[in-house]
């Protein structure tokens, strides 16, 4: 009889309590005889934005799994420089674990994305997907099957409890000196105190106060583009309040978006290298988009930002990505309906702003598109991927 294994996946930065529960609880639902918990690798387009590097994360995995029977740390992706879909993973996989019947588990936020992941037919027809809940358990098995009517493929849903702290949380508690116990394992945390982790990172730069950083911002920025910039953090933060998601994240994003829009190009150049940040060849060929990673290496290292969804938000201000969170959309829709824009549908853009993010979103997402398709300037590949990722959710409208 073929193993049963299951796959999971995830940064893992750090690991919690919450990925063990999940894993034992799809290991006792569907008699897996293993789990294997594989460690996400060093894409280059994270680096620069405070992600741990792939061993330690992958240490922080073998010390959560030493001692838990069928559970096992999978360095696979570790060393890898490039980035790898998961379809590709998933083969890559089945070729290492000798045929056996694969397992993949996954969060509910991921099974609702799906459809804009790359060859998604492709991911369920080689592997058994579960799925465990990020909301009400009801909600999921609508999604799921949803889902398989319309991809098909074998989701099945896994009855875990809801756990509702994530690495992010646990990241800022360190940081903040709070206690994490109960809340990742026991030998996960003596790693993390044992290396400093999360706290020295988050004390590297001491983050400025709003007027020092508007101080600096002023001086480094056009007087024109400062005033955009005031509106921007503005305008997303009466976004963020409309709907839930973090003011002072959302203002702060908003404020320092175009932080390195007054340096030339070979400056914002200098400051990706200085800072490790991997221009892709797109970026290179499109200029303009470039103040955005350089900004969100701006925001780390001498605004003293260390919240990655802050710099998140920032380095796809201009280009977008296919999983946008709602902060990314914000300041991303913020930047084109702050109150100095002037343009023929700024109205009806500003009115979607006022009802509905997803929409104003995908609003904003087609205009950039039509304008760079009326300058034939090049598209960048997260930007068509974005596109293609609302499409696919159905959440494009009409
Ligand atoms: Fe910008
Ligand atoms: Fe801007």
């Amino acid at each position: 009889m073929k193993r049963k294994i299951g796959i999971l996946g995830g940064t893992f930065d750090p690991i919690h309590c919450g990925h063990m529960i999940v894993a034992r609880a799809a290991m006792e639902q569907f008699g897996l005889d293993e789990v294997r918990f594989m460690t996400g690798g060093n894409p280059p387009h994270k680096r620069g934005r405070g992600v741990t590097d792939a061993l330690t994360r992958h240490r922080m995995v073998c010390c959560a799994v030493r001692g838990e029977p069928g559970f096992a740390a999978d360095d696979l992706e570790v060393n890898k420089k490039t980035y790898s879909y998961t379809a590709e993973t998933l083969a890559g996989l089945k070729e290492k674990l000798g045929g056996a019947e694969i397992y993949f588990i996954a969060g509910e936020d991921s099974l609702r994305e799906l459809p804009g992941w790359y060859e998604p037919e492709r991911i369920l027809e080689s592997c058994v997907l579960l799925v465990y809940p990020r909301t009400e358990p009801e909600t999921l098995d609508a999604l799921i099957a949803e889902r398989r009517s319309a991809l098909g493929g074998d989701i099945r849903k896994i009855d875990a409890p809801l756990f509702g702290v994530s690495s992010t949380d646990i990241r800022e508690r360190i940081a903040a000196g709070l206690s994490v116990k109960y809340i990742v394992p026991d030998g996960v945390i003596e790693y993390i105190e044992s290396k400093g982790l999360y706290k020295k990172e988050r004390t590297k730069t001491a983050a400025m106060d709003e007027k020092e950083m508007k101080k600096k911002l002023a001086s480094s920025l056009k007087k024109k583009r400062y005033k955009h910039s005031i509106g921007v953090s503005r305008e997303a933060a009466r976004m963020a309040k409309l709907f839930g998601a973090d003011e002072k994240k959302a203002y702060i994003a908003g404020l320092l978006h175009d932080c390195a829009k007054g340096l030339d190009r070979n400056e914002q150049l200098d400051i990706c290298k200085k800072y490790n940040v991997t221009a892709d060849e797109a970026t290179a060929l499109c200029p303009p988009v470039l103040h955005a990673p350089a900004g969100a290496a701006l925001a780390e290292h001498e605004y003293g930002i260390a919240d990655p969804e802050i710099l998140d938000a920032i380095r796809y201000h201009t280009v977008a990505r296919r999983d946008m969170t709602l902060l990314d959309k914000i300041v991303y829709v913020a930047d084109m309906t702050e109150p100095g824009r002037d343009y023929d549908g700024v109205e009806t853009l500003r009115k979607l702003s006022e009802i509905d993010i997803d929409r104003a979103y995908f609003e904003a997402l087609s205009r950039s598109l039509m304008f760079n398709l009326s300058k034939k300037t090049i598209i960048h590949p997260n930007t068509l991927e974005a596109w293609n990722a609302v499409l696919a959710s159905g959440r494009g409208g009409e």
